[in-house]
C-alpha cells in the first residue's frame, strides 16, 4: 500500500482528537551510538518537527502535546538541561514562520518562571505570532509537571474561596480543570511513549485519565511517520468505554 493510501485508510477510522508524547530515548539513541547525549536530544528535535508536521499537513489530530522538559529534568546536570532549553529556543526561533504558515498555534504549559528570559520571550513571541491558528494546536510541556498543575489548582481555589469567590459546594471536576495551568486543553486520547518505558512519568495526569496508552519499541529520534502510523492504528483498535462496561 502507497502511503498516501496508508493516510487514506487511517483517516476512515477514528482519530484521536489529542495525543500526548512522553519522547523518551534520546540519551540511549545517543549513547547506543557512541554519540554524546546532546545528539540524541538534537535528532529529537527532528523527530519532533517530522511529527507535528504530518499531524498537523494531515489533520491526524487536533491537539498535540509534546512533553519536553519535566519539573524532574531540573535535577540533570545543568549543562545537559542548558543545552535541551537551547534546543527549544533555537527550534522555536527558527521553525516560527514555518510553523504560523502551516497553521499551527503554539502554547506552553510549565512553570515558566524557571525558564531562561530569553527562551521565555522566545515562546511568548511564539505564542502571540500563532495564536489564530488552528490546524494544529500544539502544546509544549516545558518545566511541566501533572502534579503541579494540580496543586497550581488547589493553589486557586484556596485563593478564590478566601476571596468569597468560591463555596465548597461549587467544587467539581469542571470547576478544578477550569484553575489548572492546563484549563481548556482537552482530554488526552492517545498517549504515546517511545523507547520501551511504560510510565506516565507525571505527564498531564488529569487529563490523561482515560487516554489509551502506546509504547513504542523505537527510542524518539527514530519515532518517524510509520511509528505514529502504528501507534494511531493500535488507537483505532480499542476499545473505549470511559469505564462505562464494554458497548
Ligand atoms: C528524553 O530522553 C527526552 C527529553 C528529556 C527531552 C525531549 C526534548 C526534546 C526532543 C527537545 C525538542 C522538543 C521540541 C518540542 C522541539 P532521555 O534523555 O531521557 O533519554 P534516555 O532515557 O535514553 O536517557
Amino acid at each position: 500500500m502507497s502511503w498516501s493510501d496508508v493516510l487514506e485508510q487511517l483517516k476512515d477510522g477514528p482519530l484521536p482528537h489529542h495525543v500526548g508524547v512522553v519522547m523518551d530515548g534520546n540519551g540511549r539513541w545517543a549513547e547506543q551510538r557512541g554519540l554524546p547525549r546532546g545528539e540524541g536530544h538534537r535528532r529529537g528535535a527532528e523527530a519532533a518537527e517530522r511529527l507535528i508536521r504530518l499531524a498537523g499537513g494531515e489533520k491526524l489530530c487536533a491537539h498535540l502535546t509534546l512533553f519536553a522538559l519535566s519539573t524532574e529534568n531540573w535535577d540533570r546536570p545543568p549543562s545537559e538541561v542548558e543545552l535541551l532549553l537551547g534546543l527549544l529556543e533555537e527550534f522555536i526561533s527558527r521553525k516560527l514562520e514555518e510553523l504560523a504558515d502551516a497553521g499551527v498555534r503554539l502554547d506552553v504549559i510549565g512553570q515558566q518562571d524557571r525558564l531562561p528570559l530569553r527562551l521565555r520571550s522566545a515562546l511568548s513571541k511564539a505564542e502571540q505570532r500563532t495564536q489564530d491558528n488552528d490546524t494544529l494546536h500544539l502544546h509544549v510541556a516545558l518545566s511541566f509537571g501533572g502534579r503541579w498543575a494540580v496543586t497550581e489548582a488547589v493553589r486557586g481555589a484556596v485563593r478564590a474561596a478566601r476571596a468569597g469567590e468560591l463555596r465548597e459546594e461549587q467544587v467539581d471536576e469542571h470547576v478544578v480543570h477550569g484553575l489548572m495551568p492546563t484549563a481548556g486543553i482537552p482530554d488526552v486520547d492517545l498517549l504515546i511513549r517511545t523507547a520501551g518505558e511504560q510510565r506516565i512519568s507525571n505527564f498531564l495526569l488529569w487529563e490523561s485519565a482515560y487516554a489509551e496508552f502506546y509504547f513504542a519499541p523505537v527510542p524518539w529520534p527514530d519515532f518517524d511517520g510509520a511509528e505514529f502510523v502504528k501507534a494511531l492504528e493500535t488507537y483505532q483498535g480499542r476499545q473505549r468505554s470511559f469505564g462505562k462496561g464494554s458497548l
